[in-house]
């Protein structure tokens, strides 16, 4: 079922450009469609586009407690450019309360199944609140960050979350989304211009070095598969992936 609604939905937006499979999803899909924001560039890319088209989608964020203060800058400064709603997702009080007296604050260093559980409780039960009752997840992943990102679709089925995932920069490259935020003078982590690529939360992120990998800087000190759930299933033992 899920499939057919795949291949429906990559047949019918073939021909689309962004915008108009943004609108097209947001009138076929009404309140049911949400877009996760991190504010990395592709998000900001995406961000704009919705704001610029004034298109009824749930901009959310997840809010792991551990950001950059760069990354509230940017959030902040977003929120009076576009003057739009995104909605924060903050973890569970009590579960970080317990990791944090059971393992104190930086078990993520520990070993990678510390690490899974960090980002269990950060990124993926908030995302699971966040995802909950809708049929379109729009979110800013490029198949260039990664290898296990490279066989990602435009519409995909994300069996774990039960949604459709639509992925729109997908194919767009770094220099393609850098080219769109220049020329449209939209918000940007000051991260960015620091070498800092792929960012995410801040005791697991660090800029990388020219021909570095993209997604080098995150968890750097691990060589795992570098996924913390949002993406790739993930129990909360680090059972998987
Ligand atoms: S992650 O899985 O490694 O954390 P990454 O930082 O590459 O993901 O971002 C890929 C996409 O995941 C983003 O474009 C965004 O849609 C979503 N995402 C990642 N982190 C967050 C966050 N903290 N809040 C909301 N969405 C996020
Ligand atoms: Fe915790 Fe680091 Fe994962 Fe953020 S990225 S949720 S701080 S382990």
């Amino acid at each position: 079922m899920s499939a057919e609604i795949v291949n429906t939905l990559l047949e019918k937006t073939a021909t689309f450009s962004i915008e108009e499979t943004l609108a097209f999803l947001a009138n076929e899909y009404k309140d049911k469609v949400v877009f996760s924001t991190s504010f990395g560039q592709e998000d900001q890319v995406i961000t704009a586009l919705i704001a610029k088209n004034d298109l009824p989608i749930t901009i959310f964020t997840l809010d792991t407690g551990r950001l950059f203060q760069e990354t509230y800058d940017v959030f902040h400064k977003t929120l009076k450019k576009y003057k739009i709603d995104i909605k924060t997702y903050f973890p569970e009080a009590r579960s970080v309360e317990e990791l944090l007296n059971k393992k104190g604050p930086n078990s993520f260093y520990e070993s990678v199944e510390n690490r899974k559980e960090c980002c269990f409780i950060r990124k993926v039960a908030p995302l699971t609140k966040a995802l909950k009752g809708n049929e379109i997840w729009i979110t800013g992943l490029r198949a260039e960050q990664s290898e296990n990102r490279n066989d990602l679709a435009v519409f995909e089925y994300d069996a774990h979350f039960n949604i459709i995932k639509f992925n729109p920069l997908l194919k767009w490259t770094l220099t393609e989304v850098q080219k769109y935020i220049d020329d449209n003078n939209v918000p940007q982590n000051a991260l960015h211009k620091k070498g800092f690529v792929s960012i995410g939360c801040a005791p697991c992120t660090r800029a990388i070095a020219e021909g570095e990998d993209i997604r080098a800087g995150r968890w750097s000190w691990e060589s795992s598969h570098k996924e913390c759930g949002l993406h790739s299933p993930l129990a909360p033992e680090g059972g998987t992936k």
